[in-house]
């Protein structure tokens, strides 16, 4: 019996809940990203979960702790069940989120979903003109839907949320996409700059900005950052730099099954979006309970704690700020997702980043020479 009045240690391997649910409801989509995070492979995806297994999810993870929901894809709105699942999601208490390109919505969608009780909407767009954004999109009328979806978002009532994906062909537009922000009336605007995962870790060289590009473009950012604060404006630029130009690693995901549980179209529970890469079963919701899946499953409990870390991790100091970075990105880059992330500067790896920041350096390629994600060319990428 313990009579110390010290707290009772804590075990640092023991998961908290899942507190963020990422439902991926399809791979399907109207575009067609160069830099999109699904797999290569969706197009063999197996069938999507029904109404009721979604319904299911949801009731599962809210019971168990989560409290933020994310609808993504694929493109989430080509699902008719859609209003059902927000308003089911709703009531049952999350705080919801769409995640969009705005093909397929409509001012009727829009308000149906706010009838359902949909907190927040985010869109997406490729660029600030409808020549570059639609040809990064792979779709002919994509701008003029997005800037008529964002309109409407906001006169439904909701902040508009707005997402440009960043990367070498539109990097020069930063000013540009922040005048058309603000002309738009934006309230929260995300310049992210592109992650390697998925299609964009296969167009990586085609896609990733040098360094002088990124310097300039958060330069601009900053001086139209205090433009608008000079002007009272509200909309709020936050600009998300690429992990390869950085000397340490993220913490992803804030740590392997910490806080984020994502639900692929297919069933499949991944600890990140982009984990089914990883040569690790991953259970499904078809098979087993969320609560198993989550705190028992080989799966979750693959790089939980640190005891799987090799050195440099191992020994570091700053283990419990980065868990050793990115499990995804510690694969792509070395084959073994044991490895600390490239990313950081004690990585034995850390030459593959420099090597891709010296190919950035040097890159020519058009948007004409990116693999675009597509069903014919995810076909290519089939195993076995
Ligand atoms: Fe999978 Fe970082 S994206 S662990």
């Amino acid at each position: 019996m313990n009579t110390s009045h010290a707290p009772t240690p804590v075990n640092p391997h023991k998961a908290g809940p899942p507190l963020w649910l990422l439902a991926e409801l399809t791979y399907r989509c109207p575009l067609q990203c160069p830099y999109c995070s699904n797999p290569l492979d969706f197009a063999q995806t197996e069938r999507e979960l029904s109404t009721d297994e979604w319904v299911s999810v949801l009731r599962q993870g809210r019971a168990m702790g989560a409290a933020q929901l994310g609808f993504s894809g694929g493109e989430p709105l080509v699902r008719q069940d859609l209003p059902e699942l927000i308003a089911e999601a709703r009531q049952l208490g999350y705080y919801t989120n769409l995640i969009t390109s705005g093909l397929g919505l409509t001012d009727a969608k829009v308000a149906a979903f706010a009838e359902a009780g949909l907190d927040h909407i985010q869109v997406s767009f490729q660029a600030s003109d409808p020549e570059l954004n639609n040809a990064v999109a792979g779709s002919r009328k994509a701008f003029d839907q997005k800037l008529a979806m964002a309109r409407a978002v906001k006169a439904a009532g909701y902040p508009m949320v707005l997402n440009f994906v960043i990367h070498r062909h539109n990097i020069h537009q930063m000013n540009d996409i922040m005048a058309l922000c603000e002309h738009l009336g934006a309230d929260y605007v995300e310049l992210a700059t592109c992650q390697y995962y998925g299609w964009a870790f296969e167009n990586r060289e085609g896609l990733m900005p040098s360094k002088t590009q990124l310097v300039q473009a958060e330069q601009e950012v900053n001086v139209y950052r205090k433009r608008l604060d000079a002007t009272g404006s509200a909309m709020k630029l936050i600009f998300v730099t690429p992990d390869y130009y950085e000397e340490r690693p993220k913490a992803c995901m804030n740590g392997w099954g910490n806080l984020f549980l994502t639900i692929a179209p297919d069933g499949t529970a991944l600890p990140c979006h982009s984990a089914r890469l990883l040569p690790i079963d991953f259970p499904n919701v078809r098979d087993q309970d969320l609560q198993s899946i989550w705190y028992d499953s080989p799966g979750f409990n693959h790089y939980r704690g640190d005891s799987w870390m090799p050195e440099p991790c191992r020994s570091c100091d700053e283990k419990q700020q980065d868990f050793g970075g990115c499990r995804c990105q510690a694969y792509l880059l070395t084959g073994n997702a044991d490895n600390a992330d490239p990313v950081c500067s004690k990585s034995p790896h850390h030459d593959r980043i420099l090597a891709a920041r010296n190919a950035a350096d040097h890159a020519t390629a058009g948007l004409t020479g990116l693999i675009y994600r597509n069903a014919d060319n995810s076909r290519l990428f089939f195993r076995g």
